[in-house]
């Protein structure tokens, strides 16, 4: 069967990777969530001092990264892997989240993550999440979705995932954090956020995942028809 791209971008907290895994499970596809990079070498930076308004710095920094996705057979997930330790849940962290769009906003790490992520997607069959997927990683993609939801939505989401992890977290930081990155991440000068002008939109504000789920299944199926 014919295989395909699909990239899902769109603001922080949407659900982007809620879609993204459950399609990729149905399709037997490969699920990248792309911003789980960003995090792992912004979570590099912060532990090895690095100076990221420092060109050189950064540059030096790349070279001592290596990011790999496992496929954990347990928790039925791939993870973030950094130099070989598994940081998938500590890069989910406030403390990484604070400074991920800043260090996202970086050419060079830009560079460094697109480059990995075009490999990925090499062999189609594939789907990827975060906010440049569409318009710079895989502009060829066969299915753009892009996805929004109201603030006040993403904010109580969010809130929820992390004061399960940390009950000290409070609403109002969560809501600084996503708003904060919203304007880094679609303001920045390399690769801001934008919705691809052959995107679909999927706005959730008031979609079950059952229904958001199965109306971007239809979708599938529509681009799985073309010959
Ligand atoms: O999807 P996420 O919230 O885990 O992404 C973390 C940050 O990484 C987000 O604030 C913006 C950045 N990011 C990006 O710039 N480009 C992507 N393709 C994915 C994420």
């Amino acid at each position: 069967m014919k295989k395909i791209i699909i990239t899902i971008d769109g603001w922080s907290s949407c659900g982007k990777s809620t879609l993204a895994k459950q399609m990729a499970k149905a399709l037997n596809y490969v699920y990248v969530d792309s911003g789980a990079m960003y995090r792992a070498i912004t979570l590099y930076f912060l532990r090895n001092h690095v100076d990221w308004t420092d060109e050189k710095e950064v540059h030096k920094a790349l070279k001592e990264i290596s990011l790999q996705f496992v496929f954990n057979e347990k928790s039925q997930q791939s993870e973030m892997y950094l130099n070989g330790e598994n940081v998938e849940y500590v890069i989910r962290d406030l403390v990484v989240a604070e400074k991920v769009s800043e260090v996202a906003a970086i050419k060079e790490v830009r560079e460094f993550a697109v480059s990995q992520q075009q490999k990925m997607g090499k062999g189609r069959g594939i789907v990827m999440d975060g906010r440049d997927i569409g318009t710079v990683v895989f502009p060829d993609a066969e299915l753009k979705i892009f996805m929004t939801a109201d603030n006040a939505v993403r904010v109580e989401r969010r809130f929820k995932e992390l004061y399960e992890k940390n009950p000290n977290v409070t609403l109002e930081e969560v809501k600084a954090n996503l708003e904060m990155r919203d304007y880094i991440d679609s303001n920045r000068e390399f690769s801001p956020l934008r919705k691809a002008e052959d995107a679909v939109v999927l706005d959730n504000t008031a979609c079950t995942e059952k229904e958001q789920f199965q109306k971007a299944m239809k979708w599938v199926q529509q681009k799985l028809q073309v010959p």
